[in-house]
């Protein structure tokens, strides 16, 4: 089947219908916001990822990829619909399914005049047994055919990273397809064979409920991970030496451990984490079962902005009057997306404390001040937004801000403080300012410690 559709462009659907036309597949595109609509079809991408605008204005200019409202075009020009609509977070915490049922709905409409088989496939991340109770009912409700005959169903869960998300989609770890019968699951499985002919990745065929649940199992597991470095990083600070950095770095030498996701900082954020975490959550709780460590994981990572705080607070003496400059917005590297940012929650509460702030950011300003305002000021460059001030915060790890020396801060800050969030800098480097980090040992400079640092993990394992 060379032709699909892709109902909603947002990050997933957007990089999935690129690389889908980079592949040589003809793809329709539905999406209901007109300013995305137009924005996307003349080749500019409504979100910054690397790589994409490129391929975007690519397959507009060669026609390999269109946009439309109609379903009823996209249902009828394609043999594969795929579903990658939002599933944001209600106040509650429970998943909003609204965007799902209702794109389901009219996908469903839109196949009643359909002849031949189709295939619908759910990539949005769903609670378990929604792909049956919700998507499957509506389907057959309104197109009058039945699933596991003309029509075909999969749940086929996606883990791209924002910032890479080309890069994991071009190229993913792993493929993982809960098919509803044997035809869809065959189905999907020869798409994805054409997609990515001899570089297939390894692939689990299962049924819906099981790759709903692999989902969010995942997700957690990684934030869970995140959280344990973040639990081990405050006993680090505690004892002078220690440095949680080098705890992960041997603790991620062990094969069934791995380093990846032990990075300790402000927190995970972002627009999956946080909902996924608490949404399992309160599935679970439906279920009557208690996802105790999930829960503990969450509570870790909200302790840690609080945290941050403290140590920005205790660094300087206190908040209240004082100019801080806080490096990074994005909620990660590589991104213009603000959602869920701990640099953003961490400069509202900077702002709370009665801190004056000022922020940078290469990419997410202008997300950002749509949160922020006119509540803090916004420097064009690193120098601009240190200047004058008197605690600068590492928030978001962008590689640029590695190019900052004690002498900038020295020089261009009426009071020389860094505490570092994210772990970018060589304490070393800092040893003639105020410096703290997330997870190092207090009493740094103690001749013991010195002893400690110079023994570090890549020495010992060229021992
Ligand atoms: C995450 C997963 O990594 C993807 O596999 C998944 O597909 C995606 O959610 C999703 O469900 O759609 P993403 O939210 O783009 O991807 O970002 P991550 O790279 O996972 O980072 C999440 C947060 O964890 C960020 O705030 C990051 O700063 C933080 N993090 C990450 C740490 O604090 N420490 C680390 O070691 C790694």
């Amino acid at each position: 089947m060379k032709e699909i559709s892709i109902v909603g462009l947002g990050y997933v659907g957007l990089t999935f219908a690129v690389s889908a036309a980079s592949r040589g597949f003809r793809v329709i595109g539905v999406e209901v916001d007109e300013h995305k609509r137009r924005s996307i079809s003349e080749g500019v991408s409504p979100i910054y990822e690397e790589g994409l605008e490129p391929m975007l204005r690519e397959a507009i200019s060669k026609g390999m990829l269109r946009v439309t409202e109609s379903y009823g075009e996209a249902v009828e020009g394609s043999g594969i619909t795929f579903i990658c609509v939002g599933t944001p977070s209600r106040e509650d915490g429970s998943v909003d399914l609204s965007q799902v049922i209702e794109s389901s709905s009219r996908i469903g409409e839109a196949l009643r005049n359909k002849d031949g088989y189709h295939l619908v496939v759910v990539r949005s991340t769903i609670p378990p047994g929604t792909t049956i109770e919700v998507v499957k009912k509506i389907l057959e409700e309104r197109s009058g055919k039945r699933v596991g005959e003309e029509l075909g169903l999969c749940f086929n869960p996606e883990f791209l990273r924002e910032g890479r998300a080309m890069k994991d989609t071009l190229n993913p770890d792993r493929l993982i397809i809960g098919a509803y019968d044997e035809k869809s699951g065959k189905t999907l499985l020869e798409f994805y064979r054409r997609f990515y002919r001899d570089r297939m990745p390894k692939t689990l065929l299962t049924n819906p409920v099981n790759a709903e649940l692999i989902k969010y199992a995942n997700n957690a597991f990684l934030a869970m991970k995140i959280s344990y470095a973040n639990m081990v990083s405050r006993i680090c600070e505690k004892l002078p030496g220690a440095d949680v950095e080098v705890v992960m770095d041997g603790i991620g030498m062990d094969k069934r451990i791995e380093r990846t996701f032990l990075g300790a900082g402000l927190g995970w954020g972002g627009s999956c984490f946080p909902k996924d975490t608490i949404g399992f959550l309160k599935f679970a709780e439906n279920l009557g079962v208690d996802l105790k460590l999930v829960k503990a994981s969450i509570e870790i990572n909200e302790e840690q902005l609080e945290h941050a705080i403290e140590l920005a607070d205790a660094l300087i003496g206190g908040l209240r009057g004082k100019i801080i400059s806080v490096l990074g917005l994005a909620f990660k590297p590589g991104t213009d997306d603000v959602r869920g940012s701990r640099a953003i929650k961490l400069v509202k509460k900077l702002l709370e404390r009665g801190a004056s702030v000022k922020v940078h950011d290469p990419r997410a300003m202008g997300k950002a001040r749509k949160i922020l305002g006119d509540d803090v000021e916004y420097a064009g460059s690193v120098e601009e937004c240190i200047r004058g001030s008197d605690l600068c915060i590492l928030a978001t790890e962008w590689p640029e801000y590695r190019k900052i020396r004690a002498g900038d801060l020295s020089k261009l800050m009426r009071n020389p403080a860094i505490l570092d969030c994210r772990r970018l800098y060589d304490p070393e480097e800092f040893r003639d300012v105020r410096f703290a980090a997330i997870g190092l040992g207090l009493d740094l400079w103690t001749s013991e410690m010195k002893r400690h640092r110079e023994r570090k993990s890549t020495d010992l394992v060229e021992m």
